[in-house]
């Protein structure tokens, strides 16, 4: 089945914008990248996702639903600083592997991550773009386009001054035309590529450099790659030295390995039990992009579950197959939603496997972006902190073990092993946006969000048909009414103001499932009309049942 055409972004983010979602921060001063901030509306949108999250994962897990032991899931929270110890990212392994291989451009000084320059080049270089559209294409069935050296010489004279000045081709096109030249008729049964042949036009001096890399932007040779770590760091205390240098955290996870025997020792919990932890993560992305998406300060919402290893595999698929269910359950349609099991070579350090939920964003589609990771981490956590505080942090558990003659059990010490789901509030609220997003120019507002009740961050709206007759006085005690039960899980908005069709039209586009309308039929027989965003239908029910239907309807 093919990709339905995507939405359109700028079409989202300016909706997101005009109705209160998100805000770029620091917007009067121009923004900053990276940063992302939310208005009224998206403050409770994501609220109420991280409420569905900690009722669904920690009160109430799994909604009941009974693990691969046959019991019912055990889960308490947590809630951590943002700065911890030093040691704690030397333990957890993010001080010396979590950095990206960057590359400086000596001449513009722009950064280029180096596992990605060649997809970069490729797709969003000006001067590439152009100058490729001086050769013939390749003939069928081979790699390489055809050199037309004079073409290319009057690109490298006219458009390449412009477009890429510190390129070798625009600086010395002579002697670089003339080792590509050489090198091509050199080994005709052998013909450079496309990337070869851009290091070519990169590289002056061949026989004392070698072929070089060129920058994406301005085509200088790029520096040697060098590790850019992506954590942000400031000082604690008085002096900013080396002994006060403290991070960001990276991830919510940490803290929870840090209390696991606190936890295990001031509560009743026993293994198989999860800790959550949800919270604001930093994260110096070198290229922040897609809205959102891939910013520098975000929250997560992380779980992580202790459980005897021989049960480590069970637990695993447990989790990976009810965080699917558990994205669908609020809202993320199935065929733009996929489970994707990760290739031995992308785990990460610590990972025995690892399973992506991928939603079909508008900017990945047809492709798929992560929402959540659940990764089996194994006792890696656990056994680095171990190691590195010196504190015992294995677990007894008096359910295992021989057979005693009393019908007790003689006890085994293990390490747990460590099954993590790891959401993204942030991806989680673009998610959840990007799929209500609908266009419908049939509709008098063509733009509306069909956005799932529990997550809605208006839940109702009560407009008073006309502003008399007594319409706003029953408006104004159905609202009271309405606002007294539901007014804790988003806003109950009232609005007398313009024609009925622009008032439905506003309430559409911020995402709010139901509307009560009282007209002249409510003053005769205690009834309004309730219009469904979804549809545009209407129907009549007594003023009573209101908050019956809103009950049934909105599922909390
Ligand atoms: N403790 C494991 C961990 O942090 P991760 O896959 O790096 O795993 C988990 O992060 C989730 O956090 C991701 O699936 C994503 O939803 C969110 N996330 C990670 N980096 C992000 C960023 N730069 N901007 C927004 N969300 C991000």
């Amino acid at each position: 089945m093919t990709a339905p055409a995507p939405k359109s972004m700028d079409a989202i983010m300016a909706l997101c914008k005009r109705r209160g979602f998100v805000f770029q921060a620091s917007d009067i001063y121009g923004g900053i990248n990276g940063f992302w901030d939310y208005g009224p509306l998206g403050a409770q949108l994501k609220k109420n996702l991280r409420d569905a999250w900690w009722q669904d994962m920690i009160m109430n897990p799994c909604w009941g639903r009974k693990g691969p032991n046959g019991q019912r899931v055990q889960c308490v929270p947590l809630e951590t600083c943002i700065i911890q110890h030093p040691k704690v990212w030397e333990a957890s392994g993010h001080l010396a592997g979590f950095a990206d291989p960057m590359r400086k451009c000596p001449g513009c000084g722009h950064f280029v991550r180096a596992d990605q320059l060649w997809d970069v080049l490729v797709s969003t270089s000006e001067w590439f773009s152009s100058m490729i559209q001086e050769f013939e294409p390749a003939p069928a069935g081979t790699q390489t386009p055809v050199l037309d050296s004079q073409r290319l010489l009057k690109w490298a004279r006219g458009k390449g001054k412009r477009l890429a000045p510190n390129l070798a081709l625009v600086k010395n096109p002579e002697v670089t035309l003339a080792w590509l030249v050489t090198r091509v008729n050199g080994q005709p049964e052998a013909p450079p590529d496309v990337i070869e042949i851009v290091r070519h036009v990169a590289t002056e001096q061949l026989n004392a450099t070698g072929l070089q890399d060129p920058c994406p932007r301005c085509g200088a040779v790029l520096g040697t790659p060098a590790p850019f770590k992506l954590m942000f760091e400031t000082f604690a205390g008085l002096t900013h030295t080396d002994d006060n240098r403290v991070y960001l955290r990276p991830e919510t996870a940490q803290g929870v390995f840090l209390h696991f025997k606190n936890v295990v020792d001031s509560s009743r919990v026993k293994i198989p039990f999860g800790i959550g932890n949800s919270g604001r993560s930093f994260r110096n992305e070198i290229t922040p992009r897609n809205f959102t998406f891939r910013s520098r300060e975000f929250e997560q919402a992380e779980l992580e579950f202790f459980c005897h290893p021989d049960e480590s595999k069970d637990w695993y698929a447990f989790w990976r197959d009810f965080r699917m269910d558990w994205w669908k359950s609020i809202g993320l349609a199935g065929e733009n939603l996929i489970l994707r099991e990760h290739a031995q070579d992308e785990l990460s350090h610590y990972s025995v496997g690892t399973s992506d939920v991928e939603y079909r964003f508008p900017f990945t589609s047809p492709g798929f972006g992560e929402l959540e990771g659940i990764a089996h981490r194994g006792n890696y956590d656990l056994t680095q902190h171990q190691t590195h505080s010196k504190v015992k942090l294995d677990y007894f558990d008096t359910t295992r073990g021989e057979l005693l003659p009393n019908g007790g059990r003689k006890g085994e010490r293990y390490m747990p092993h460590c099954i993590e789901p790891a959401a993204g509030l942030d991806r989680g609220a673009l998610a959840l946006i990007c799929e209500a997003y609908t266009r419908d120019d049939t509709r008098p507002s063509p733009e509306f969000l069909k956005l799932h009740p529990r997550v809605a961050p208006i839940k109702a709206a009560i407009f008073p048909l006309m502003d008399k007759d007594g319409m706003p006085e029953i408006a104004d005690k159905l609202t009271d009414d309405v606002f007294a039960k539901f007014g804790r899980y988003g806003f109950i908005e009232t609005d007398a103001k313009q024609s009925i069709g622009k008032r439905y039209a506003r309430m559409d586009e911020a995402g709010c499932p139901f509307c009560f309308t009282i007209d002249g039929d409510t003053l005769k027989d205690q009834t309004v009309t309730v219009r469904d965003r979804d549809t545009g239908q209407q129907q009549r029910i007594g003023v009573d049942k209101v908050c019956g239907f809103l009950t049934e309807k909105l599922g909390l």
